[in-house]
């Protein structure tokens, strides 16, 4: 650029600057510009420095705009990469931190979930991309629903229900929450959750630490009126019925398609455990709260942490609670009912205590079993024949329920034993009690054999799950939903993304 063009252009700018009147706008502009001032000699003076600035400013212009646009390269990049579940750094780097930083098991748990809750806030959390599950490689049917794949996150990951819909992002069919309870109670005192990192295991004994049955009826409440807001459905409460009734086309649970919400209910610790009667109102107060926004109940009857729960397991008792949830599920105010399950412990393994469990479950009506919670046992080390280092040997010795990958082999045996003895359809005694249910008082009792009749109950499985493989051997086991919980605390955000890619894989070798 030439000198006598740019006096020119200098020289022209007072004539311009007044040739009209500037608009309000026009006169903050000007007001705010570095004004140009020409004294006498030092006009030429001036010009010069200012043709020498001029490529000067326009080089750091030019790399202003380069920093900007690299760093909005990084930041969308990354924003990309650090949300998307299949990124390894969730599992290398982000898991190990937490541990590294958080050295208290139930620390790191709180921090993960009020981080879920918060990122999801701001559209920031982690989510599975590109819909890989539209290809229907991995749907499978539950319930008359088809469902976008058998994966499940297991109960007491989302204790209160502030996740689910950070924990749907992530990519399994069915999340797990609660356990709640009718009221608000402590658990036990911390320190209650202990890692055993060699393991990938976990004891803990929370004692089901809850903000109650009306605090989870208020959240879950609150959850599906603004969904009904946010789908053009208002704000009345209407609006909210009218999702709980399926007309938003979602499950009234979930709200998502092609998955299922399950809410998990049980007993206070200080109801007697030798009062039925009282243990039954509790299961029912949860439920006349909670079983409006679920799609399954999940009866919780396996807490080893709970003392007396697991007696509950037994044949009379159990039917008896079930019966009243049960009961209590068909008279929700919403077109579907919700289904109901029952969790058990996989250390009742007996047989007269597993087919205990199972004439409970015919003579109830529930729908279906939850196979494994976490064990009272302590299983010898993996891989066998390896010693535990000497700073998990204490660990080992805490009070509470084990959880992690041993509980795997004992879970395939026992989702068989129990698929098998539930497909040999109810006992003569439960059909009785099966025909006899209220609603069905009138009908003449059928004479052929109810055996032939009956819906097959439907079996979830907990425990030890963490790779696609074993998915789907607990499935082949007669399972039609695999649930984890310590693989994600161990494999972090995208688990639930790789087990479904692993047993995607294991389809195509097959
Ligand atoms: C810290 C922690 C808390 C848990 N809380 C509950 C709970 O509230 N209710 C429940 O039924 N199971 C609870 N569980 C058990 C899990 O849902 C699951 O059944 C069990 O850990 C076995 O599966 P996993 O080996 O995949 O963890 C909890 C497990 C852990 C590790």
């Amino acid at each position: 650029m030439s000198f006598v063009g740019l006096g020119a252009k200098v020289r022209a700018l007072p004539s311009c600057r007044w040739s009209r009147r500037p608009s309000v706008l026009q006169q903050k502009q000007l007001a705010t510009r570095p004004r140009i001032v020409f004294r006498g000699n030092s006009t030429s003076a001036s010009v010069t420095e200012a043709v020498k600035e001029a490529p000067k400013k326009a080089g750091r212009g030019f790399r202003r705009t380069m920093i900007g646009t690299s760093l909005a390269i990084v930041l969308i990049g990354g924003y990309f990469y650090v949300t998307d579940t299949r990124a390894s750094i969730h599992r290398y780097a982000v898991v190990p931190l937490i541990r590294w930083l958080l050295p208290d098991a139930e620390d790191a748990h709180h921090i993960g979930v009020s981080s879920l809750k918060t990122l999801y806030k701001y559209g920031l959390n982690p989510r599975e991309r590109g819909s890989i599950d539209d290809d229907g490689a991995l749907a499978t049917e539950v319930f008359g629903y088809t469902l976008a794949n058998p994966i499940g996150i297991s109960g007491g990951l989302d204790k209160h229900a502030e996740i689910p819909d950070p924990l749907f992002a992530l990519g399994p069919a069915i999340v797990e929450v609660g356990g709640t309870t009718p009221l608000p109670q402590e658990g036990n005192p911390r320190p209650r959750v202990f890692r055993l990192p060699s393991q990938h295991a976990m004891i803990n004994r929370y004692g089901l630490n809850s903000k109650g049955a009306d605090h989870m009826a208020a959240v879950l409440r609150k959850r599906v009126q603004d969904y009904a807001y946010a789908h053009g459905f208002g704000l009345h409460e209407l609006a909210e019925q009218r999702v709980l009734d399926g007309e938003a086309g979602v499950p009234p649970g979930s709200l998502v398609s092609g998955k299922l919400l399950a809410v998990q209910v049980a007993k206070n610790k200080v109801t007697p455990d030798s009062d039925i009667e009282a243990i039954k109102r509790d299961y029912v107060y949860c439920v006349e709260r909670v079983a409006k926004y679920a799609d399954i109940l999940v009866v919780n009857v396996s807490s080893p942490n709970t003392p007396g729960l697991r007696d509950l397991q037994a044949a009379a008792p159990l039917t008896a609670i079930l019966k009243a949830v049960v009961a209590s599920a068909k008279s929700v105010d919403r077109k579907t009912k919700p289904y109901v399950m029952v969790k058990v412990s996989p250390d009742e393994d007996s047989d007269e205590q597993i087919s205990g469990i199972c004439e409970a479950v015919w003579n109830s009506g529930v729908d279906g079993v939850i196979v494994g919670n976490t064990t009272n046992r302590r299983p010898e080390p993996l891989p066998k024949g390896a010693a535990l280092p000497p700073k998990e040997q204490p660990v080992l010795k805490e009070t509470g329920g084990y959880s992690g990958p041993q509980l795997f082999d004992p879970l395939v045996a026992l989702v068989a034993r129990y698929r098998s003895l539930l497909d040999q359809g109810p006992s003569v005694s439960a059909a009785a009690a099966v025909t006899a249910e209220p609603d069905q008082e009138n009908v003449p009792v059928v004479e052929t054999p109810a055996v032939e009749k009956f819906t097959p109950k439907v079996l979830f499985a907990s425990g030890g799950i963490t790779t696609g493989k074993q998915a789907r051997e607990v499935l082949d086991a007669g399972a039609s939903v695999a649930m984890m919980y310590t693989g994600i605390v161990y494999g972090g955000v995208g688990t639930v993304t790789r087990v479904k890619q692993e047993m995607r894989q294991v389809k195509k070798d097959e």
